[in-house]
């Protein structure tokens, strides 16, 4: 396992470029089972997860290949419908693959998830979709068991207990693609990585109207076509970039940042104080020197603040002086980067879903322990701040879903070495 060696208090200067999004290419891979076409895609980033979802396609009979972050994916003719504990377990967005494989085969046979570290993660909404859409569904052994003589489109609410579900109305929005007549997914999720799923369904022929808005409308068709597509930056990343400029005081551009899928985190970033441009290559980031004022945020569905980005707000706000207060109400369990932060010196109290942020004057350097992919960013902002020597463990969290983030801070004069644990 490999583990990062910062030494903290270098101001970034420079430019960096953000890779494609994880979260919008793997449903569209799980898309590619759609269709018995060849599907090309481009700005693929390199990530533990594309390699994940690549292995979970080819188990069911697809022939991949992936170079210079371009993917190409043939069918074999091999018809395998189900998606086994081993692959699914090790990541939860493959479980996507449910509805593509039962709109294609009329059947399928696929892991539950499971939980993780941020969450129980549960995965009721995806199946009270799939079901409205005329799939039999039993789950025993730990695995979805579905079939479907041919799926109905309906009408289906999917809002849950924490509001819309990114995956759930992928999947759904998926497997009404090739249903018989009218599907309307109210409550919809409304991030730009589902709007980038239905560009990309639309292209394969598909009928799809209102993606972006919480009301989504899908005519269903008789089949699907090849296609040669183009994933969108991915906005988080953006996010982390920007927060580790802003966190160092330095000044930085970040190249394919899109403002228009960061609007809560920009919004927020400027009533901190820190100085943002749009420019037409992305976004520039000047950390100004001025004393950075402290700010609540309460993470939501999109377009409000996503949960996603909260580790990386709150190093930003653990040396940001006052108080701040962190809800987080997309996954209330979502804290583990509290304690490792506090071992850095930092002041914050978890209270269920609030962690309230006490600023102090400085972080101190100290070996810290990645838990999920997001608060893996957050703990490397605080590095990278920090005086004297921060060690990063069990990085293999980042490596998820970040595409060589460590060398694009060195980049950028980061003091950062990626070494053997
Ligand atoms: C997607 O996960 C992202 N992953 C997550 O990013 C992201 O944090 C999340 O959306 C929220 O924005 C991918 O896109 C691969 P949800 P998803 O279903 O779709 C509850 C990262 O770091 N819920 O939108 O699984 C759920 O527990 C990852 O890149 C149900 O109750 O999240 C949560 O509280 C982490 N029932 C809320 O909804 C369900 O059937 C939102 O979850 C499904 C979800």
């Amino acid at each position: 396992m490999d583990k990062l060696i910062i030494e903290g208090g270098v101001r970034l200067v420079g430019t960096t470029e953000v890779s494609g999004s994880k979260n919008s290419l793997l449903p569209i891979l799980a898309a590619t089972l759609l269709t018995k076409d060849k599907c090309i895609i481009r700005n693929a980033p390199d990530l533990r997860d594309t390699l994940s979802m690549l292995r979970i396609l080819r188990f069911l009979g697809l022939n991949t290949d992936f170079k210079e972050n371009t993917i190409t994916i043939r069918p074999n003719g091999l018809e395998k419908f189900e998606a086994p504990y081993k692959l699914v377990s090790t990541m939860r967005a493959s479980f996507c693959v449910l509805g593509p494989l039962l709109a294609r085969y009329k059947k399928a046979k696929v892991s539950l998830p499971g939980g993780c570290i941020i969450g129980v993660r549960p995965v009721d909404l995806h199946l009270k979709g799939l079901s409205k859409l005329g799939a039999k569904l039993q789950v025993k052994e730990g695995y979805v068991f579905a079939e479907a003589k041919r799926l109905q489109g309906d009408h289906i609410y999917l809002g849950g207990p924490f509001g819309s579900s990114v995956l759930a109305t992928g999947n759904v929005m998926m497997a009404a693609t090739l249903a018989r007549g009218t599907t309307v997914i109210e409550s919809a999720a409304c991030e730009p990585e589902v709007v980038d799923l239905a560009r990309f369904l639309i292209k394969m022929g598909a009928k799809i109207k209102g993606e972006g808005s919480p009301t989504i409308e899908i005519q269903g068709v008789k089949e699907l076509h090849g296609v040669d597509y183009e994933i969108i930056p991915d906005r988080i990343e953006a996010a982390t970039l920007i927060m580790a400029a802003a966190v160092t005081r330095g000044e930085v551009l970040v190249k394919r940042a899109r403002a228009e899928h960061l609007t809560a985190v920009l919004e927020k970033l400027k009533d901190v104080g820190v100085t943002l441009k749009n420019v037409k290559e992305g976004i520039f980031v000047k950390g100004t020197m001025r004393k950075f004022k402290p700010f609540d945020i309460v993470t939501l569905p999109y377009p409000g603040f996503p949960t996603d980005a909260q580790a990386q707000f709150m190093t930003l706000m653990s040396i940001t002086e006052g108080i701040s207060v962190i809800t987080e109400k997309i996954y209330p369990d979502r804290f583990m980067h509290v304690a490792e932060l506090n071992r850095m010196g930092a002041q914050i109290k978890r209270e269920g879903p609030y962690a309230i942020v006490h600023g102090v004057k400085f972080l101190s350097g100290a070996p810290v322990m990645a838990s999920d992919l997001r608060a893996s960013a957050g703990l490397i902002l605080a590095g990278l701040v920090a005086r004297g020597k921060t060690e990063v463990s069990r990085i293999y969290h980042l490596d998820r879903g970040y595409e060589q983030l460590d060398a694009k801070l060195k980049k950028l004069g980061a003091r950062i070495e990626r070494v053997k644990e």
